[in-house]
């Protein structure tokens, strides 16, 4: 943890205090609008396709994304994954020669991370798969995308318009209130301890 990290946990500590204390859950979110990534799209040092693999060939995302079921964090393949087609596809291609020479140096690619939440947001990705959230509801129309880009602010008042039922997909309400033919109640929790731990 760096310095500016560590004071924002302190002013993070502070103000759940206050605002437990005051009971004005609600307002924080509009109180501190916040800067967001969306759009953000990095040159990456392969032009990798989505569009291609995920659209085209219609791989599964679970097949490179493997993690995303079962941990906090959505994995990004290794290059041992591209090398089960890549020894035989399109070996040709410079592209490929260079996944080939990263892999028998044994080096990973250094992709350009793209999503990336404050570290101070605990944000556990398999909680929502297992409740049938998309992952297009959150990243966008990813198979289509040549080249990936941010599709949604990642803001926390885009969190909570989820969680409180303003924007859930109507298949995620009925995953997480089965049987129940017009649930008032919450999606998810809103306790700012849910998200900052
Ligand atoms: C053949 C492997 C492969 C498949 C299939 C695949 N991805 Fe990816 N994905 C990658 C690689 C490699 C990267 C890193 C390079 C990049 O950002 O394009 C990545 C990056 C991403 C990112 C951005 C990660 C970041 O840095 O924030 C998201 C989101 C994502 N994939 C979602 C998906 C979804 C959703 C699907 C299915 C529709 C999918 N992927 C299918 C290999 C794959
Ligand atoms: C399930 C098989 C499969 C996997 C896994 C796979 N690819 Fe591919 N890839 C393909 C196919 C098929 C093509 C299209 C080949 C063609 O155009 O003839 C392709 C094309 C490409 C191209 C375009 C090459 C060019 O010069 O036209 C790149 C770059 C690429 N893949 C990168 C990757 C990377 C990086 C990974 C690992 C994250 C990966 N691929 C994993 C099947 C795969
Ligand atoms: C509820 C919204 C949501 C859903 C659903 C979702 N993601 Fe994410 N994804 C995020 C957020 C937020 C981040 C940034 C996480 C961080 O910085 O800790 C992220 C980051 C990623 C990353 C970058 C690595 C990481 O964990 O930070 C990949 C890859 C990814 N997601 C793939 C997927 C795939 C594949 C699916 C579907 C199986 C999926 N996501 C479903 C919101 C979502
Ligand atoms: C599209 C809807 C949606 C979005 C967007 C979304 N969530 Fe969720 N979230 C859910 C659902 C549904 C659950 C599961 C509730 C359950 O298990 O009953 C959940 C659960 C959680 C949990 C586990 C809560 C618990 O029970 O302990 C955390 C933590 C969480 N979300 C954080 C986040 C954060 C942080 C963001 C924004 C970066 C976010 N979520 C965005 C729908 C969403
Ligand atoms: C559903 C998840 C979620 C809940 C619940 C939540 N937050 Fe957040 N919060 C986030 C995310 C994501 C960010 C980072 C993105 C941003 O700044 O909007 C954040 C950022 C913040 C920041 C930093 C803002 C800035 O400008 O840097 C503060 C302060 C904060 N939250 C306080 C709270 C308080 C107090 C509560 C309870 C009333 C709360 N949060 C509840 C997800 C959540």
């Amino acid at each position: 943890m760096n310095r500016s990290d560590s004071g924002r946990f302190k002013k993070i500590g502070i103000l759940v205090g206050v605002v437990l204390l005051l009971g004005l859950g609600g307002a924080v979110a509009a109180v501190f609008p916040s800067a967001s990534n969306e759009g953000y799209s990095p040159e990456q040092p392969i032009p990798y396709s989505h569009k291609l693999h995920a659209g085209t060939y219609k791989i599964q995302c679970q097949y490179c994304h493997s993690d995303v079921e079962k941990s906090k964090h959505a994995n990004v393949p290794s290059v041992n994954v591209c090398m089960n087609c890549h020894s035989i596809v399109k070996t040709d291609s410079p592209y490929i020669q260079k996944i080939k020479k990263a892999y028998d140096e044994n080096k990973p690619i250094e992709w350009v991370r793209i999503h990336e939440l404050p570290d101070f947001v605990y944000f556990p990705h398999k909680r929502h798969v297992a409740k049938g959230v998309a992952c297009q509801t959150c990243h966008g129309p990813i198979q289509e995308m040549e080249r990936v880009y941010q599709y949604s602010p990642l803001t926390m008042g885009w969190c909570l318009d989820c969680h409180r039922g303003k924007t859930t997909p109507k298949e995620v309400v009925a995953r997480v209130y089965p049987g129940v033919k017009d649930p008032k109640g919450l999606i998810a929790p809103h306790q700012c301890t849910t998200c900052h731990q």
